[in-house]
């Protein structure tokens, strides 16, 4: 078989590095864009939904096609050190991908906020972790206010190279679809996804001879929904910890993006959040982390915008396995019992 060789070798006509571009990758790319035929047949009217798994890059969430790139040029300019404020998911990229090319890397993340697999992460990565007694709003303040004064880079969204990177992800879904999507669904924390999404399709619909752009659904948490207010949320809050922020510092690109591309900003409560990520698992064997499951919950909230034989993409950022905690917390079984070891007790409660 030939292996693929991460996104920037793939792509990198459509990227900005040349040969002198050291590449440090995980081989990330090429996530699985699944089909959806449980979530398709409950929306019914012969829309097609597509889920683009990308909890299954090699840090666990799509954070890694950004990384890989803004660690190459970090590297290929001689950085020494990297740092990010996150709700974990960045934070954990970044330290694989600046460990990886021998930079360091300062993380700044909100105490109480971030899942222990995420903090785990970055502790075995080798990153200087520094908890905060503040949102992430705050955390991301202070590290681009360092980033302006120390000789040091932020790998933040903020970081044009972060979102040059994420754009392949539409490259990828417009190769295996071999047409745009109709459709896009898609979590919106600091909006830097969906303003990469729309820079990739906008971008790579040329080799498709000037195809429609796909509708750009964002979904935000209710209580962490800034761009569906048009203000700053102060104190977010929702279980989706990963997107709970209150002030996007992508804001004016992604509305931007909701206008061109005529699409909706929505917000979804975390009851609505928890019954899309149980259907994922429970119905099409996928498990994604609360904040992915946003973008399931949003296309079933407003179906009755998709009109009928439409073609769906919903993204799920992040892999289920970094935040089991949310699983055991929200009651999702659907039978879990302790019992003894004993084989007539258990076929009986199994009821055969
Ligand atoms: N989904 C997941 C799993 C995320 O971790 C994030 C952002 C988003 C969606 C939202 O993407 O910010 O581009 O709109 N996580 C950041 C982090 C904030 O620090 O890991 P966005």
């Amino acid at each position: 078989i030939r292996q693929w060789r991460g996104l920037i070798e793939e792509y990198h006509k459509w990227l900005p590095v040349s040969e002198k571009t050291p590449i440090i990758t995980l081989g990330e790319g090429a996530t699985p864009l699944i089909p959806a035929d449980h979530i398709s047949e409950i929306i019914g009217r012969d829309i097609k939904v597509y889920l683009k798994f990308d909890g299954l890059n090699p840090t666990g969430s799509f954070k890694d096609r950004g990384m890989t790139i803004a660690i190459s040029k970090a590297k290929e300019r001689g950085a020494k050190t990297v740092i990010c404020a996150s709700t974990g998911n960045t934070s954990a990229s970044a330290a694989a991908y600046a460990r990886r090319a021998g930079i360091k890397v300062f993380i700044l993340i909100p105490d109480g906020y971030v899942s222990q697999a995420k903090l785990a992460q970055a502790l075995v990565y080798g990153a200087e972790v520094i908890t905060i007694k503040g949102n992430f709003d705050k955390a991301l303040d202070i590290v681009q206010a360092a980033a302006k004064t120390y000789p040091v880079t932020l790998v933040n969204s903020l970081n044009p190279y972060r979102l040059q990177g994420q754009k392949t992800a539409a490259f990828e879904v417009i190769d295996v679809l071999e047409k745009l999507p109709d459709f896009l669904c898609i979590p919106v924390g600091n909006a830097g996804n969906i303003s990469a999404y729309w820079m990739g399709f906008s971008e790579y619909r040329k080799a498709y001879h000037g195809q429609k752009l796909p509708h750009m659904m964002g979904f935000q948490a209710s209580l962490s929904a800034p761009l569906v207010f048009e203000s700053t949320v102060e104190k977010p809050s929702t279980l989706a910890t990963a997107i709970q922020i209150g002030r996007p510092v992508n804001r004016d690109k992604a509305v931007k993006v909701k206008q061109d591309s005529r699409g909706i900003f929505a917000m979804i409560t975390d009851a609505e959040i928890i019954q899309a990520y149980k259907l994922l698992g429970n119905t099409e064997g996928v498990f994604c982390e609360p904040a992915s499951a946003i973008s399931v919950a949003g296309l079933l909230k407003h179906r009755y915008e998709v009109p009928n034989g439409s073609t769906v993409v919903c993204v799920l950022t992040g892999n289920g396995l970094k935040d089991p905690d949310c699983a055991i917390q929200n009651n999702c079984a659907i039978f879990h019992k302790k019992l003894d070891p004993d084989i007539k007790e258990i076929v009986n409660v199994l009821g055969f």
